[in-house]
């Protein structure tokens, strides 16, 4: 095995936390083990720089973790290092700490911090997407997903034998600040009647359609899922409206909130960690920067940064179509 020029690195997980980020540093530190790099687990993401936060990781620190949701390392959200002098005093700890290169895991945000830091101190990085969301460009799928699909599928399959006990129309909010990823892929998977996403000009004159053509065609309960950042309203607002334009219908709302979030990550969420982590490793030992790791088509590929932030994937038109047929 050729000896890596890169000595230390650090890897650190930044803004919502999702199922899967455990996997994806035991992969980052156990591949630096194997390259024989050092590498330093930063607590609470950009938080952990600015305070020093940080510890070596050997390949047993990370034991037992795979299958872990959340992330040992802690997550958040940082205010000062939106301040120059709060990535002044980060970029110190890290060269006090001989860091020399960042892999960091987190969404868009997280990468925007990495970017800035980089400009200004041009420490290498390179970005591994973790959210639950999917809403990252340059990967066909974000550590998190697969799982928060799976929790949503299980809470909407039990909120639907609770609807058709009682004839009743549910509205679901599954998350989704400013995506319906979530709520496309796990409305068709739970068989909803209408689902509704932002990337969508949805109206209520539609959503009402939908429902009395289901009443019509013999159906006696109903399942709407909503994503979170719906731009008709959110699902307390849509189903206020739709008992006041059918007075019969029994409607309940069921928010899934931060459930999706945890547990732990599913067989794929793990396998693609594991193969972002290891990516990442390598890639900063090629010496890229400024590069997210991401899955296409099965297959590993590096994304310019300001790409992953700026664009967006779009919602798979085919998907909106199916979930239209098999609403009939
Ligand atoms: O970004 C992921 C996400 O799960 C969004 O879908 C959701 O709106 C947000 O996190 C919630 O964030 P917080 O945990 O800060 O409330």
């Amino acid at each position: 095995m050729p000896e890596a020029s890169l000595k230390k690195i650090g890897v650190l997980t930044s803004g919502g936390d999702s199922p899967g980020m455990n996997a994806a540093i035991r992969a980052v530190v156990r591949a630096c083990a194997y390259y024989q790099i050092k590498c330093v687990g930063v607590r609470m993401g950009y938080e952990g720089l600015i305070q020093n936060q940080m510890s070596e990781l050997g390949a047993r620190s990370v034991k037992h973790i795979i299958n872990r949701g959340g992330t040992f390392l802690q997550t958040a959200r940082s205010k000062e290092f939106r301040t120059k002098e709060g990535r002044e005093k980060a970029f110190k700890n890290l060269q006090n700490n001989g860091i020399e290169g960042l892999v960091v895991i987190g969404g868009d945000g997280s990468f925007t911090g990495a970017t800035v830091f980089h400009e200004e101190f041009g420490l290498p990085f390179i970005g591994i997407p973790g959210t639950i969301d999917n809403d990252i460009f340059g990967t066909d799928y974000t550590i998190g997903y697969d799982t928060a699909l799976n929790t949503a599928i299980e809470a909407i399959d039990r909120i639907r034998d609770s609807a058709t006990s009682h004839n009743r129309v549910f509205f679901v909010e599954v998350m989704g600040r400013d995506a319906g990823f979530i709520a496309l892929s796990s409305g068709i998977a739970s068989g909803a009647q209408d689902i509704l996403i932002p990337e969508e000009n949805d109206s209520l004159t539609e959503l009402f359609e939908t429902l009395q053509k289901s009443e019509q065609s013999g159906k006696n309960s109903s399942i709407v899922v909503v994503a979170e950042g719906e731009e008709l309203g959110n699902v307390f607002e849509l189903a206020k409206a739709t008992e006041k334009r059918f007075p019969g219908y029994d409607v309940r709302v069921t928010v899934l909130g931060h459930i999706q979030r945890g547990g732990n990550p599913t067989c794929m969420d793990r396998v693609l960690a594991s193969r972002l982590g290891v990516a990442a490793v390598e890639a900063l030992i090629d010496g890229k920067t400024d590069l997210m790791a991401g899955l296409r088509s099965n297959r590993i590929v590096f994304t310019p940064i300001q790409d992953a932030i700026k664009k967006h994937n779009e919602i798979d038109q085919e998907l909106i179509k199916i979930a239209k047929i098999l609403a009939v």
